[in-house]
């Protein structure tokens, strides 16, 4: 990790707790975290959409120092969307970071690298930064697709900002046979594709745009893994699905995520 990159600990609560768990979680949340753990790591809550108000009444009122977060947002900022939850109304509730093409949105929702670039688009259009997910299939890795396959998913999150500034942005590099599967990528596994997400990225947009990505990595991340992912120089970050739910966990982890001192 560059000292240069302050790591990003990200809960991605997926579709769990309804707001009265979750207000209890976000309360557990403040009571756990010191000062310290949060003097040089970011941290994100990505709850339902439900539950986002009572998360962020809590957040604000108990100065809990974790940054609101979103899993989705719709590509159209308002209008006939029937069921969608624009990008507007999540930057009025205060959510500073949105997921982005989680793999669960592409495989069972459809979304394709377009509808992810529009999406991406509208997150910054509304002043957020968005966590842009990407990541192979096992049958991918195991025909030796890996590179090609991230490449394909980072040129196509770039395409949102083709000929502009490129925007803060965050890439999570989430393979897709180490999500919810107790089976987390190798450190070396996850550096490399971290490496490929920085070096495209540095390719296409400029040193400066790559050295400055941050990139985090998710799939099975406990506390007892997390100190070694992130100890990787291009993993900036963990996006935690599961073990984030336990607030207990998730603290465990943002303290295994400190740089090194
Ligand atoms: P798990 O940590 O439960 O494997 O989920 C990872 C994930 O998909 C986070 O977005």
């Amino acid at each position: 990790m560059s000292a240069r990159r302050r790591p990003l600990v990200s809960g991605n609560w997926k579709m769990n707790l309804d707001h009265h768990q979750a207000i209890h979680a976000a309360r557990d949340l403040g009571l756990r975290l010191r000062g310290a753990d949060t003097a040089a790591v970011d941290l994100s809550v990505h709850p339902p959409f439900t539950d986002l108000r009572s998360v962020q009444t809590v957040l604000e009122a108990d100065d809990v120092p974790v940054a609101l977060g979103a899993q989705n947002c719709a590509v159209e900022d308002a209008g006939p969307f029937t069921g969608e939850v624009s990008a507007p109304m999540l930057a009025k509730l205060h959510v500073e970071y949105v997921i982005v093409g989680h793999s669960e949105r592409r495989r069972l929702f459809g979304e394709t690298d377009e509808v992810v670039a529009a999406k991406l688009r509208a997150v910054v259009r509304n002043g957020m930064t968005p966590i842009c997910c990407v990541g192979e299939t096992l049958e991918e890795r195991e025909a030796g697709e890996t590179t090609t396959r991230l490449t394909g998913q980072v040129d196509a999150a770039l395409e949102a900002f083709d000929g502009e500034i490129l925007p803060a942005l965050v890439v999570a590099y989430e393979p897709l046979w180490a999500i919810g599967t107790g089976r987390a990528a190798s450190p070396d596994d996850a550096q490399d594709a971290a490496r490929v997400i920085r070096s495209v990225v540095a390719a296409r947009r400029g040193d400066e745009a790559g050295a400055q990505l941050r990139v985090q990595y998710g799939g099975s991340v406990t506390p007892a893994n997390a100190a070694e992912l992130v100890a990787a120089p291009d993993i900036d970050g963990l996006l935690v699905g599961g073990a984030s739910l336990d607030p207990a966990q998730f603290v465990a982890i943002a303290r295994a995520a400190h740089p090194p001192v």
